[in-house]
């Protein structure tokens, strides 16, 4: 299938209840309750605007929407941010759409200050692809917690540290603190990436 180029948006529009739900549905992936869940994180946008938390991709081909994507910072941390759901139309996976608005969805991340990424899935088979794709798009396995939604279905969390190196342009720190603050994003940057 031919894809037109991507256009994306960050407003969140009352017709997006709808919209996230049948893309949700599409996947045959979740249970009731967790498309629930991701038709609860548009309204809560809608009704508490950035105080929800919760911020929104759609991406759009052809003029219609064909994937989208939740992110927000965690709660008590300095630049850490959630990955709560991406997903594509079912028909339009498999074309680099996904990873294209993981990309996207990192780079508005990083405009508004995060480093890292966590996303967490679940260990059953039915997963293998979304793991597949964590791995494919550059995130690496951080943690494992056993048994975490029922017993045999463990919690898998992934990261990706974002690439915060410095720009090196020779000038010599401006006073200690932006000493401090350059070795720190030095440090952060060598954080494992795959
Ligand atoms: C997971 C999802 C968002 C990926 O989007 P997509 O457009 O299908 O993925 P892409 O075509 O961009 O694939 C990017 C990379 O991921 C990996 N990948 C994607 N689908 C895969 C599959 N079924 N099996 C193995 N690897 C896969 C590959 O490395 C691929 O790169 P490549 O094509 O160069 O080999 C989409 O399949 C989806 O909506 N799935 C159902 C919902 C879901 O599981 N969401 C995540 C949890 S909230």
């Amino acid at each position: 299938m031919k894809l037109d180029p991507l256009q994306y948006r960050d407003e969140v529009l009352p017709t997006d209840v709808a919209l996230v739900r049948r893309i949700v549905e599409s996947s045959g992936f979740f249970s009731t309750a967790e498309v629930e869940v991701a038709v609860e994180l548009v309204e809560a946008r809608l009704s508490q605007g950035t105080r929800s938390g919760y911020s929104f991709v759609f991406a759009d081909a052809g003029g219609q929407t064909v994937g989208y994507s939740c992110y927000g910072p965690i709660a008590c941390t300095e630049c850490s941010f959630d990955l709560y759901w991406i997903a594509v139309e079912a028909q339009w996976r498999g074309l680099g759409l996904g990873r294209e608005l993981l990309s996207h969805t990192e780079r508005r991340v990083k405009a508004l200050g995060g480093r890292r990424v966590y996303v967490e899935t679940s260990s059953r088979r039915q997963y293998l692809p979304t793991r597949a794709f964590y791995l494919g798009c550059g995130y690496h396995e951080e943690a494992i917690l056993k048994d975490f939604y029922s017993p045999g279905d463990d919690k898998v969390i992934y990261i990706r540290a974002l690439d915060m190196m410095p720009k090196i342009d020779g000038a010599l720190p401006r006073s200690i603190s932006d000493a401090r603050s350059r070795a720190r994003d030095c440090h952060d940057a060598q954080l494992p990436r795959l």
